[in-house]
């Protein structure tokens, strides 16, 4: 059984002021580190095509013999692309997420710090889907839309204001980025736009991170079971197609190569397998620390290589 008896155990007022309390907190780190991509980034310094925007091993045809046909040129190319589209997702992920705070506002009492920092986190993913849009038309990568399928999702999840399940969506999501950016950060070697975009959008993310959780725990804890067994199947098929999403096949066609081949490479890569475990962990031990996922959701996760 998942340890959720400290959420339950709270006095209602005693919850409300631990609310208060961490929303207080995240609005002083707010107002002390907050940053403007507008001015802080140099958009015009040159890119050197020879860079990475990712590190090679987490490509996603790193050591297929794919990968093996490009030259270390292209190799850097598709590595961008790949940046490029998962910062389209990224962008896909905030709207639909920004959507998602400003009914919870809409739903909140705006003299509250809760209510407030709700405000402060759209204000943050504002300035973030402005960057990464920026960043995206640096490259050249032709599109900041999302695919089809994914529109229609987000539609979907707008219809249905679910907002716990924007906060899970929202820690899934901006956790395995985390993940993502914090490498890059670590690697001095990438390309050094896309490493200032990360770095803006790891500081940031944190607080989102911190906001999003014990509220999510509290209202998991108040869900029926009945409710909680849709939710982990939802939050499963929120996860495997979030992650979809990340690697348009234009990427591949980008580079020169047969983008269904080069898909089916990807697919079958244990390399690129162990990247998305490696970058979905922190979440997914989460969700299962919480009980969110079980034995009837975990096999969807595990088939998306979000789980071990
Ligand atoms: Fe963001
Ligand atoms: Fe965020």
């Amino acid at each position: 059984m998942p340890d959720t008896s400290s959420a339950v155990a709270l006095h209602p007022a005693d919850a409300g002021a631990a609310r208060e309390q961490n929303a207080e907190r995240l609005l002083r780190v707010s107002a002390r580190h907050s940053h403007d991509p507008l001015t802080e980034i140099d958009w015009d310094a040159p890119i050197d095509p020879d860079l990475f925007a990712i590190p090679a091993h987490r490509v996603s045809l790193y050591g297929t013999d794919l990968w093996q046909q490009l030259t270390t040129r292209q190799q850097a190319q598709l590595s961008v692309y790949e940046l490029a589209s998962v910062t389209a997702a990224g962008i896909w992920f905030e709207l639909v997420l920004m959507d998602g705070l400003v009914r919870h506002v809409y739903d909140s009492d705006l003299t509250t710090r809760h209510g407030q920092y709700a405000l402060t986190e759209v204000a943050d993913e504002c300035r973030h889907s402005t960057m990464f849009a920026k960043y995206i038309a640096r490259t050249g990568y032709p599109s900041a839309r999302p695919s089809r399928r994914a529109s229609r999702l987000g539609k979907l999840h707008m219809l249905l204001n679910d907002t716990t399940m924007t906060f899970a969506g929202a820690i899934f999501v901006e956790e395995y980025t985390d993940a993502m950016q914090r490498e890059m950060i670590r690697d001095e070697s990438l390309q050094p736009l896309a490493r200032s975009v990360a770095r803006i959008h790891v500081i940031e993310e944190a607080r989102h991170i911190g906001y999003a959780k014990p509220e999510l725990e509290r209202r998991w804890a108040r869900m029926s079971p009945a409710r909680q067994a849709l939710f982990r199947q939802a939050l499963a098929v929120l996860a495997v197609q979030s992650v979809r999403e990340t690697i348009h096949p234009r990427v591949y066609s980008l580079v020169g190569l047969d983008p269904r081949q080069a898909r089916e490479a990807a697919a079958n890569n244990p390399q690129w397998q162990a990247a998305k475990t490696d970058w979905a962990r922190k979440a997914v031990a989460f969700f299962g620390d919480l009980g969110m996922i079980d034995s009837r959701s975990a096999p969807m996760w595990r088939r998306a290589s979000l789980l071990p």
